[in-house]
């Protein structure tokens, strides 16, 4: 059964979905996204990612197309005929993303904006349980991207250049260092642990706030898990005692090795563990009370 997306006000097979070529999410990558993980059919953090997607419209002088309660609507309507289609995936990554529209190519804003709204989905496969036992593989780079790396923007050349080059390294992951300082990873936030202490760069402009990342800080301080919000320089993360990426695609997974040699024992820790049991604790208890 073909894929059902949303673009502009319609419901359509995917194959019939078309932008102008002179959308401005096309031409300049004048755009912002969200990816929402939805469990079961409900939306995981739907509020928190939604209050993001304001918050980088607002960044980039767009105007929010929606009001949350029309984002929501909309998002449930579209989960309808793909829910039906997936049923070998019962979790869905929603992926939505609002341009500036159509204009003549001209840097500056036009001075009428039809903003063009697109929503698709896609199956969810949240990672094995051989791979969280076994911990995945990243390697490391400058990060050169710039600096407001806090707007979700779909101008994303720099981290899919990132991003290559874990896959290039048959790795799963980049971690990024600013200056000999951790920032994030070229498409996840990271996380380091030191002597049971979990260590989190600062929300800053320097890293996508990350609704995963939020929810991981929320979860240490309701179990009592120690936090350490800070600069982390890059000799201290290679000495980590664990390494985490996170997103809304991977949830939490271990980064045994980094650059090919071991954190730690090259083995998920302790900490790991703890907060992966209390994450999906926290997910079944949403998806049950959600009703
Ligand atoms: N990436 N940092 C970057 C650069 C990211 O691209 C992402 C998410 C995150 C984690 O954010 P969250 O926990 O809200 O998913 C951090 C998404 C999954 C993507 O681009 O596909």
């Amino acid at each position: 059964m073909t894929q059902t997306v949303y673009l502009n006000g319609k419901f359509l097979p995917i194959e019939q979905a078309y932008v102008p070529v002179l959308d401005r999410g096309f031409i300049f990558g004048d755009g912002v996204y969200e990816v929402i993980p939805v469990y079961s059919g409900h939306p995981f953090r739907l509020r928190e990612h939604l209050k993001r997607l304001d918050q980088s419209l607002t960044a980039i002088r767009l105007p929010n197309p929606h009001d949350a309660y029309t984002w929501e609507r909309l998002i449930r309507e579209l989960l309808v005929p793909n829910m039906a289609c997936s049923s070998e995936y019962k979790d869905i990554s929603l992926y939505l993303q609002v341009t500036r529209g159509p204009a003549p190519r001209d840097h500056a804003f036009p001075i009428e904006v039809v903003p063009t709204v697109f929503m698709m989905c896609s199956p969810l496969v949240t990672p094995s349980a051989a791979i969280r036992e076994q911990g995945v593989a990243a390697v490391s780079a400058d990060d050169f991207r710039w600096d407001r790396c806090d707007i979700k923007a779909i101008s994303l050349l720099p981290n899919v250049l990132l991003r290559q080059m874990a896959v290039d390294a048959s790795a799963v992951e980049t971690v990024l260092f600013r200056d000999g300082i951790l920032t994030e990873g070229a498409v996840s936030n990271i996380f380091a642990v030191e002597n049971g202490v979990i260590l989190a760069p600062p929300k800053d402009n320097h890293m996508l706030p990350g609704i995963t990342y939020d929810l991981i800080l929320e979860l240490a301080e309701a179990n009592d898990i120690p936090l350490e919000i800070g600069h982390f320089e890059e000799v201290r993360i290679r000495a980590a005692d664990e390494l985490w990426t996170t997103s809304s695609a991977r949830e939490i997974l271990p980064i045994t090795t980094l650059d090919g040699k071991p954190i730690a024992g090259g083995k998920p820790g302790p900490v790991f563990k703890r907060m992966y049991e209390i994450y999906q604790n926290y997910k079944q208890d949403v998806m049950r009370t959600v009703g």
